[in-house]
């Protein structure tokens, strides 16, 4: 069923002929912040500047004239409002995060092109924008409520990935590392002797959030004693809450713990196909902010760690990839797109292509197409199936979201994997599950009719959006 989902990707090596890059779409991982195990985590001056500096990279890679990756047509240094989409989910760090990534995409006028700096007046005058012409790039927040959030987190409050990913806690390779680590964990609490109450809450159930507040310690308090982490301790701790994340995000026998990464893949071919759409016009970059999780999603998704181990690895601060969109020639061929994926580690890693879906070719280049079995009417559950509406809403949230060979891509709030409606619970319980997911379904359907010029807006009797349901989990949302 899902197993038949596939992502298919036509390979072909690059060579060097003078390509064309017509459209990229970047997500980005906040830069450093305070730890979240207390909540109420920020973005720190660090991580605003490592989210510049990323910034400032792809403004060399992308804009810059003598760039060969430089995107047809772009501004290179005047911010035009058409060109440029950037999008976060209303969380500070996240909307800081992309805030100073476009800090550095667009530095201020009168940094980068003082000519351009002024506007005249008609009494002659001149003006320029405050500090220095700085530039104004409209950046889209994302209200948590809104349907829209799957596009860039879609594992938060979607009941699915959560059951999913608490799978992962039954696992074999999670109870075995649990017990082979206990002692490990228990000899760190002299670090951590402030924060946790004892010994006992210390083991890999939190390997990421005590890898958090190490980490964190370490970098920025001078007085706690989680400066005496060891830097083995520190790589441990660090290679723990890599496989603790990457397993609650990723497991290719069950496809639901990644349909996160499938609403990423569908959020980036949406972009990339409004370039397409417009003939290499506009839009011409986008930006979308996100967390880890929905990386290491996107990692076993796309096969990357066939490319490299380190895709096991937690991305950096600040990390990025990008899917660039180009032709082999000069000239916009709508019929030989190619796109291209690129990551950097960090602020300080290199921009550099992977191979997708193990191909296995260094700087591969090919179609992104994702075929998703949630089109076949089979998978769709019975309780939902009484609904009148369904069909019809469901089609055309589907119609909007097909892709130009045939392929489909999903949005968790309308695929449901069977297997987790035959699993535990009683009935009752399956049917607020499917009722939630149903309202949410609606919802976003509604919402993406309405966005799309308000045709057919007769009100659905009787469903609200039902309020969060999400069952608790361990995942890290930022
Ligand atoms: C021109 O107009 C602007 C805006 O009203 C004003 O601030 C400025 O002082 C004027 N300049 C002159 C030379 O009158
Ligand atoms: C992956 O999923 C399979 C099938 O559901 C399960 O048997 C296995 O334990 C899972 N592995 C992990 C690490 O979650
Ligand atoms: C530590 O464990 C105790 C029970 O063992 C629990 O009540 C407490 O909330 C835990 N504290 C932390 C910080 O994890
Ligand atoms: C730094 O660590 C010390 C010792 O654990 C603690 O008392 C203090 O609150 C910490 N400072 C900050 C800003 O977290
Ligand atoms: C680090 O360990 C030493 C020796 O155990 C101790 O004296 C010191 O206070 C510790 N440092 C901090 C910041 O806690
Ligand atoms: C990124 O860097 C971290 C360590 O800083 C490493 O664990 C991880 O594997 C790296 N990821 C990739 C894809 O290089
Ligand atoms: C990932 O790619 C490798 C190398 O091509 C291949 O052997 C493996 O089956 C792929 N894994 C998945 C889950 O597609
Ligand atoms: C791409 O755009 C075309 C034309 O608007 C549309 O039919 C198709 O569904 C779009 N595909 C995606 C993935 O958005």
């Amino acid at each position: 069923m899902l197993h038949a989902s596939t992502l298919a990707l036509a390979g072909l090596v690059s060579t060097a002929v003078a390509e064309t890059v017509h459209g990229v779409v970047v997500f980005s991982r906040h830069g450093d912040r305070t730890t979240k195990h207390f909540g109420a985590q920020v973005l720190t001056p660090l991580g605003a500047q490592q989210c510049f500096q990323v910034g400032s990279e792809y403004r060399a890679r992308y804009f810059a004239s003598d760039s060969p990756h430089r995107i047809n047509g772009i501004s290179e240094f005047q911010h035009v409002a058409a060109q440029v989409w950037a999008s976060a989910p209303d969380q500070s760090i996240l909307l800081g995060t992309a805030t100073s990534f476009l800090q550095g995409l667009y530095p201020p006028l009168g940094d980068i092109q003082a000519s351009d700096v002024s506007m005249q007046l008609a009494n002659s005058s001149s003006v320029s924008n405050p500090l220095s012409g700085y530039q104004y790039v409209t950046l889209h927040g994302i209200n948590d409520d809104s349907p829209e959030t799957v596009w860039i987190k879609g594992d938060d409050d979607c009941p699915v990935v959560a059951a999913a990913s608490a799978d992962f806690k039954t696992s074999a390779e999670y109870k075995s590392r649990l017990a082979s680590t206990r002692d490990f964990y228990r000899s760190l609490y002299p670090l951590v002797h402030e924060i946790y109450l004892s010994a006992d809450n210390l083991s890999y159930a939190k390997a990421y959030d005590i890898f958090d507040v190490i980490n964190v310690e370490n970098l920025h308090n001078a007085t706690s004693p989680a400066r005496n982490v060891t830097a083995d301790q520190l790589f441990q701790l660090r290679t723990l809450a890599d496989s603790a994340e990457f397993g609650l995000n990723y497991n290719n026998s069950q496809p639901a713990r990644s349909l996160h990464a499938r609403t990423l893949a569908a959020s980036v071919l949406s972009h990339l196909n409004e370039t397409v759409n417009s003939a290499g016009q506009n839009p011409k970059f986008a930006l979308l902010a996100g967390s880890y999780d929905t990386f290491l999603a996107f990692f076993g998704l796309a096969n990357l760690t066939a490319a490299s181990p380190d895709f096991f690895g937690l991305p950096d601060y600040a990390s990025t990839m990008a899917f660039e969109l180009f032709t082999p020639g000069a000239a916009f061929d709508k019929d030989d797109l190619h796109v291209r994926y690129l990551f950097k580690n960090g602020s300080t890693g290199a921009i550099k292509s992977f191979p997708l879906f193990g191909s296995g070719k260094a700087d591969c280049v090919g179609r992104l197409c994702q075929r998703h079995a949630a089109a076949r009417p089979e998978h769709r559950g019975g309780v939902v199936q009484r609904l009148p509406e369904r069909g019809r809403l469901l089609r055309r949230v589907q119609q909007r979201r097909q892709v130009r060979r045939g392929c489909h891509v999903v949005c968790c709030w309308w695929w449901r994997d069977d297997s987790v409606l035959s699993r535990g619970g009683s009935i009752a319980v399956l049917v607020v599950m499917a009722v939630a997911i149903l309202g949410n379904l609606i919802w976003a359907a509604m919402w993406l009719v309405r966005r799309k010029g308000g045709r057919r807006r007769r009100p659905l009797r009787g469903w609200e959006r039902p309020s969060k349901r999400a069952q608790p989990s361990d995942k890290e949302s930022v």
